[in-house]
Formats: structure tokens, C-alpha cells, sequence
């Protein structure tokens, strides 16, 4: 982990936010590579979900919602962690991470049991902060994850808000979805089975606050809505499941080995039956969650038609029959993707002249600069030739000059931000107009055209 994070400092990738006031636990700030590669993966998941099909479409509704969208869809009754707080140095932990320390499983337990637990743990003298070491800890109490915030109250102390002026930062995108759906059914033609994806920025006010990207309090989530006659949903969902761990091996490239799905026994408040797809993070030391899958039936459309007194059904166009349709939903934090892709990406090795490097192998198709192009040497000959091949094939794709300075320092610095392909001027381009490529990978060099460099690297990215 903190290979990585380093890495992300100091290559710009990501940085913690407002670090110049000492920072702001679990935000975290995207560099020029890290938004680059962000995108990427955006991207690749907009292209498999929405531009490869036809039987979904995009969305992008606002972050700020109605406030009673969050009363009916369960989150302002049911969206909470359970937290205890050490009376020494204040540390606020999520007692169901803490309780698993000691080989609990405690998902979705209620507070009375984990206090149960708590209080014979701490009996034994076992319980303790992970911070300070204090044992002088609180019971644990229900910490809701909405953020809340204010429209239109007047200037005045944020404590002195009214309820009725009280509206959240959305805690899931996918509400916005449900919310558009009879808009959706008015506007397009779409029929079931059909889905509405859309990528957006969630806010929780997350516990705890020490897993670098992995869970914070702003990210980004990348849902599908998936609507379906009920009686279509066990097939539907075992499609889903399946498309979704196909994109993970295929586009994002992660090895079998390093996958595995995961039910559900304890479910959230909206979900009929879901399944964790988990990762294997070397630096989180195991299994943890990237993307769910979830059944959430009808309870969604049914709670909203129920606050809003607008009906949320559909009647099927041949049969007439009506009926509110169930969905199927997959839901990925992108920042967690982000995460898994530089885990996975992430190798230190030992090279055969006794140096070791630092590598991403990325795939190349998500990699933040797909090239680099260098003059062998300082030489306004070589710069001249070297500046007007990158001229060219940055139209095409995103290309990095340098000549700051040795090609094996930069090359270096290619390795380290997962750069695919490095291309070199040197004199004898200047002569016979071909360059070298140098893969990422292998390290292995090879002499083209110059006129083909671009075909070559379109045709491996
Ligand atoms: N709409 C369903 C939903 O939001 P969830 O299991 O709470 O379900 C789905 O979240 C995904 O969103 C997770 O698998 C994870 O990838 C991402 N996610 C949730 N909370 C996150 C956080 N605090 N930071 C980063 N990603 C998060």
C-alpha cells in the first residue's frame, strides 16, 4: 500500500486533498495521470454497458435529489455503519472492521449484537484502540452515511438549519435513475427488458478513513439499472453476473485467480439476493469488495410511487398486462477500479544488469499515455525529428516528449507511470526516417518505419 501510494504522489497520480491545511481523511485528489486513467476505465465500462448495446441506454441526473427520495428509498432509516470512539484520542472506528480483527464476520449485524460482543471482548481486557492502545472506548451507536447539507437557508450557523431545508449529497447514484424512469418510458422507446446506466459522484460519510482510495467519503459510481418482468429476473441476474466478471478478465485484464464472487447472507435494506465481486488487493492483504450485484426487486419504483403518488409501472405493449418491473442493478465504486487496476498493475523487479525497476503493466488500452517519444540525445536535429512525430501521434492518442533527461531515466519514469511504448530518435533516423520502439514489458526494442509507428501501437493497444 504505501509502495503505492507513493508512487501516486509522486508521479501524479492521485493526491490527498487539501494537504497544504493538513489534509482531509478519505478525499483524494486525481493528477493528470490518475484522470487519465480514471477516464479509461470510465470509459471502457460506458463502452460495454451503453455504446455496445441496445437495450441500454445513459443517463445523468443531478447529485442533489428531492429530499423525500431519500426518506422513501430506506437511506434516511436504514444507511448506517456502526461506530465507537476512543475517549482518549478520539479515534472513530467502524466497529464491524474492528469486531472482523478479531475473526468476527459482522456485516450488516445490528448495534445490539456487536455491543454484546464488544462488551465481552472488553471484559477480557482485549479491546483496545487501534490508535492509542486506549481501552477506554465507547459502545457502539448507528452512524448514518448521508451527508447533509442545505439549500436556501440564510446566512446563519449550519447548526441552525431547519430540517425542512436539509438535503443530501445523493448516497447512491442510482436513485437519480428511478426518479427519471416514467420519464425514460415517456421519452425513448424502449421496452422490457431494458437498462438505464449512468456515472456519477456518491458521498458517504464514511468511518473509517485509512484504505487510501478504497473507501472514501466522494467517489465516483458507475450503476446499471437493469428493469425486468419479474419472472425473468433469476435468468437476467445470472447473465449479468456472468457479463461483468467477463469485462473484469478481458478488458481490464485482471487474472482468474485474483477474482471471485461472493453472496450475500446479510442483505441491505433494498436487496432480494447479491453477490460481491472481490479482488484479490495485495495491498489490503486480501479478498475485498469492487462491484455488487443485487436483486432489488420492485421495492425501489414501489416506494417512490408510493411517496411521490406517481404510479412508476409499465404495461407490456403486446400483452397489456401492467405491472411495476423489478431490477437488477450493477453498482462499482470507479475509484475502487482505479485502485484495483494499480494493485494489480503494480511490480518492483530485479533486472539482469543488477538495477530493479518500478513498473505498472497496465493494459495498454487504459494506460494514462500510451506513448513516449524521445530524442536519443540533446541535439536540435533529434529534438526538431522527435517533436514532429509526437505532433503526429498525439492526434491519435495521448503522447508524453521528453528529453528532461538520459533515456534510461526516462525511461524509468515511463515504466513507473505504465507507459506501453517508448520511441527514440537517434541518428540514424535522421537517415533512413525509422525509429525504436521500446515495449514496456519485455524491454525488448524493435526498428519501424516512422511512418508506421502509429499502426504499430494502434494495432497492440
Ligand atoms: N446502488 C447500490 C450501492 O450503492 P453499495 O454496495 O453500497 O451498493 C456499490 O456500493 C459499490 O460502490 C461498491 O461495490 C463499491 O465499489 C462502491 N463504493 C461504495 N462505497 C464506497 C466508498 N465509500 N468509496 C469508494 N467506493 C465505494
Amino acid at each position: 500500500m504505501e509502495d503505492i501510494i507513493a508512487l501516486c504522489k509522486r508521479r501524479g497520480f492521485i493526491y490527498p486533498s487539501s494537504e497544504i491545511y493538513g489534509g482531509m481523511a478519505a478525499v483524494y485528489d486525481y493528477g493528470p495521470y490518475g484522470v487519465l486513467l480514471k477516464n479509461n476505465i470510465q470509459d471502457a465500462w460506458w463502452k460495454n454497458m451503453v455504446q455496445y448495446r441496445q437495450d441500454v441506454i445513459g443517463l445523468d441526473s443531478g447529485i442533489f435529489m428531492h429530499p423525500t427520495t431519500w426518506k422513501a428509498s430506506g437511506h434516511v432509516e436504514s444507511f448506517s455503519d456502526p461506530q465507537i470512539d476512543c475517549r482518549v484520542c478520539n479515534n472513530r472506528i467502524r466497529a464491524d472492521h474492528m469486531l472482523k480483527k478479531y475473526g468476527y464476520d459482522f456485516d450488516r449485524v445490528s448495534v445490539e449484537e456487536i455491543n454484546k460482543t464488544l462488551s465481552e471482548l472488553s471484559a477480557k481486557g482485549k479491546l483496545h484502540c487501534d490508535k492509542c492502545g486506549s481501552t477506554d472506548m465507547t459502545e457502539a451507536r448507528d452512524f448514518n452515511l448521508l451527508v447533509r447539507t442545505n439549500f436556501g437557508s440564510p446566512v446563519g450557523a449550519l447548526k441552525d438549519m431547519k430540517e425542512e431545508d436539509v438535503v443530501y449529497a445523493r448516497g447512491e447514484t442510482c436513485q437519480g435513475i428511478y426518479l427519471n424512469f416514467k420519464n425514460i418510458l415517456d421519452s425513448m422507446r424502449v421496452k422490457l427488458p431494458f437498462g438505464i446506466a449512468q456515472v456519477g459522484k456518491a458521498f458517504r460519510n464514511e468511518i473509517v478513513a485509512r484504505q487510501f482510495i478504497f473507501r472514501t467519503r466522494e467517489f465516483e459510481q458507475m450503476e446499471l439499472q437493469y428493469f425486468v418482468h419479474p419472472r425473468d429476473m433469476a435468468q437476467k441476474f445470472d447473465y449479468w453476473i456472468e457479463e461483468r466478471m467477463k469485462w473484469y478478465f478481458d478488458v481490464l485484464c485482471i487474472s482468474k485467480e485474483n477474482l471471485r464472487l461472493k453472496k450475500h447472507d446479510k442483505l441491505a435494506h433494498y436487496a432480494k439476493s447479491a453477490y460481491d465481486i472481490q479482488y484479490n488487493f495485495k495491498s489490503l492483504n486480501g479478498f475485498d469488495e469492487i462491484e455488487g450485484v443485487h436483486q432489488r426487486g420492485d421495492w425501489d419504483l414501489t416506494r417512490h410511487s408510493k411517496f411521490s403518488g406517481h404510479e412508476l409501472d409499465y404495461t407490456d405493449p403486446t400483452t397489456k398486462e401492467k405491472f411495476v418491473p423489478h431490477i437488477m442493478e450493477t453498482s462499482v465504486g470507479l475509484n475502487r477500479l482505479v485502485f484495483m487496476v494499480l494493485d494489480f498493475a503494480f511490480k518492483k523487479e530485479e533486472l539482469s544488469n543488477g538495477k530493479s525497476r518500478v513498473v505498472l503493466q497496465l493494459p495498454p488500452s487504459i494506460a494514462p499515455i500510451k506513448a513516449a517519444v524521445f530524442p536519443l540525445q540533446k541535439d536540435e536535429k533529434l529534438a526538431n525529428a522527435a517533436k514532429n512525430i509526437y505532433t503526429n501521434l498525439c492526434k491519435e492518442f495521448s503522447v508524453e516528449y521528453d528529453d528532461a533527461g538520459n533515456i534510461g531515466k526516462m525511461y524509468r519514469r515511463q515504466d513507473e507511470i505504465g507507459t506501453p511504448f517508448c520511441l527514440t530518435i537517434d541518428y540514424q533516423s535522421l537517415e533512413d526516417n525509422t525509429i525504436t520502439i521500446r515495449e514496456r514489458d519485455t524491454m525488448r526494442q524493435v526498428r519501424v518505419a516512422t511512418s508506421e509507428s502509429a499502426s504499430y501501437i494502434k494495432d497492440k493497444l
